[in-house]
């Protein structure tokens, strides 16, 4: 189904994501470990083609995505839906607008400049809303939902694209654990229920071990690890996260940044442009 081969990313002397390759069968909930700046996002970036690849393929369905252009580009971009820490919703704007947004690629500029929408696609995204249990949010603007309804309003926002995969990047990471639990819950079930393919960028092992089929550990751009939870040991993590003897669990947090990354706004801001286009 999805064949990454060799995948490699430079930026200048640094290879963020080097000739990573791995191969899913069937959808999968995949989580995605390691340290700050191992290349998990630049890894969710070249999948869905924010950006461009030094080397390597990734096959989807028979095809090379990083090949497509234009068109056929855009499409694949909408079948692997992305969400990130920040949420990126439109602050101001009410929840249900923010959903609806998910279809902007599919509509005319007129229509988004006036904000119109079909009204089948307003009773769709007050569905997925209640699927996510924030629909009695709709008509409140987005920031004065708490911060897991409004990492849920950001997935229905994404389901609303009918992706095929969702790819998270650190989904949970500005979340208190209680939010945390119902957005990977949300997940969970989306992944169960539509069988949509999930992959997310974790900082903490346990939510890996819990909610994902497989986990794959990055190191300094290399896929050191990939397994079920259960082959997860702790010598594994401690090679992942490149530890010694004295490493603990939960230390595994991203906040412990090395000065390496710190990265995050990139890609907010890209994916604004791509929800303004
Ligand atoms: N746009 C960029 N320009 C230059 N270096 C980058 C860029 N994005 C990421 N990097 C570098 O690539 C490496 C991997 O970063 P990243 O993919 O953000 O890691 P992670 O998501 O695992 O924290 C880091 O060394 C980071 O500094
Ligand atoms: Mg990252």
């Amino acid at each position: 189904m999805l064949v990454v081969n060799q995948l490699t990313k430079r930026f200048g002397t640094n290879t963020a994501v080097d000739t990573a390759s791995f191969t899913v069968e069937e959808p999968t909930m995949i989580g995605i470990i390691g340290r700050s700046g191992a290349g998990k996002s630049t890894f969710l970036r070249m999948m869905n083609r924010l950006t461009d690849a030094t080397s390597g393929t990734l096959t989807f369905e028979g095809r090379n995505v990083l090949e497509l252009t234009g068109r056929a580009r855009r499409d694949w971009q909408a079948d692997c839906a992305m969400i990130f820490q920040q949420f990126n919703l439109v602050p101001r704007m009410d929840v249900v607008s923010n959903v609806l947004h998910g279809t902007l690629g599919s509509r005319s500029t007129f229509a988004t400049m006036f904000n119109l929408f079909p009204r089948d696609d307003i009773y769709r995204a007050i569905d997925i809303l209640e699927r996510l249990g924030v629909a009695e949010n709709a008509a409140k603007r987005a920031e004065a939902l708490s911060g897991g309804q409004q990492q849920r309003v950001a997935i229905a926002r994404a389901l609303m694209q009918d992706p095929k995969i969702i790819l998270a990047d650190e989904p949970i990471a500005s979340l208190d654990p209680m939010n945390a639990q119902t957005v990977m819950e949300a997940l969970r079930r989306i992944h169960e229920e539509d069988g949509r393919m999930v992959i997310a960028n974790l900082h903490t092992l346990d939510t890996a071990r819990r909610y994902c089929d497989r986990v794959i550990g990055m190191r300094d751009g290399r896929i050191v690890f990939d397994g079920t939870p259960e082959q997860l040991t702790t010598g594994a993590a401690r090679e992942i996260y490149g530890a010694g003897d004295d490493f603990s669990e939960t230390s595994t947090s991203t906040e412990i940044r090395d000065g390496s990354a710190g990265v995050d706004t990139p890609e907010a801001v890209v994916e604004l442009e791509r929800l303004s286009v």
